[in-house]
């Protein structure tokens, strides 16, 4: 399934034709971060690197992952502009294996993706104990942004699941400028 409106090269393309520019964080991340427990943190789908870059300026150990190699480049640059380490890892999301060498998180950020349900058990199984899964995203088709589409929306019901097997899940709606937006947390047991 084709998530976020385009393969490496289409995001490769992208990122190219943009001025590199170290992005404002997303807002709910700064609001939720002082509920995050120190420890280390994957960012997934990360691009240029906002919001990895603004919790390892935090303080916080930081890997970021994304398959753009102009993304992770770009991220590289700003990283070292703000000062901070960054590990970066330039790899496909959507395949389970590229997650197996990466080894254990405290937080879990995937800030405008949307993940198959297989990969966001295999994110589950690489938290640390009271670990966060920490996802947010478009639950509505901006009618500004026609990038978006409804494959790239954020459903609520596909998370109820880890409820159900015993995990604390977490979700709030809501609306910005941009948008209609969900968070959705998972805490590990
Ligand atoms: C909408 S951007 C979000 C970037 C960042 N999370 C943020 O909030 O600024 C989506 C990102 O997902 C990355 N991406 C899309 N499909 C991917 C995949 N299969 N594996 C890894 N990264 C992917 C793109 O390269 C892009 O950087």
């Amino acid at each position: 399934m084709a998530i976020y409106m385009g393969n490496e090269n289409w995001w490769d393309d992208r990122f190219s034709g943009r001025e590199k520019r170290l992005g404002k964080p997303e807002e709910k991340l700064v609001a939720w971060e002082n509920r995050l427990l120190p420890g280390p943190v994957l960012d997934v789908a990360c691009g240029q690197g906002r919001n990895a870059i603004y919790l390892a300026s935090l303080g916080y150990s930081v890997t970021a992952l994304d398959f753009s190699r102009v993304a992770i480049t770009h991220l590289r640059e700003l990283a070292k502009e703000a000062g901070v380490t960054i590990a970066t890892v330039q790899g496909d999301c959507q395949c389970r294996d590229t997650f197996v060498p990466l080894g254990m998180f405290q937080t879990i950020v995937v800030n405008h993706y949307r993940l198959t349900q297989e990969i966001v058990g295999e994110l589950l199984s690489h938290l640390t104990p009271d670990g966060l899964l920490w996802i947010n995203g478009f639950c509505r088709c901006p009618e500004t942004n026609p990038n978006i589409t409804t494959r790239d929306l954020l459903n609520v019901e596909d998370y109820m699941q880890y409820k159900e097997r015993g995990y604390d899940v977490l979700t709030e709606q809501y609306e910005t400028d941009l948008g209609e937006f969900v968070c959705i947390v998972i805490k590990a047991q």
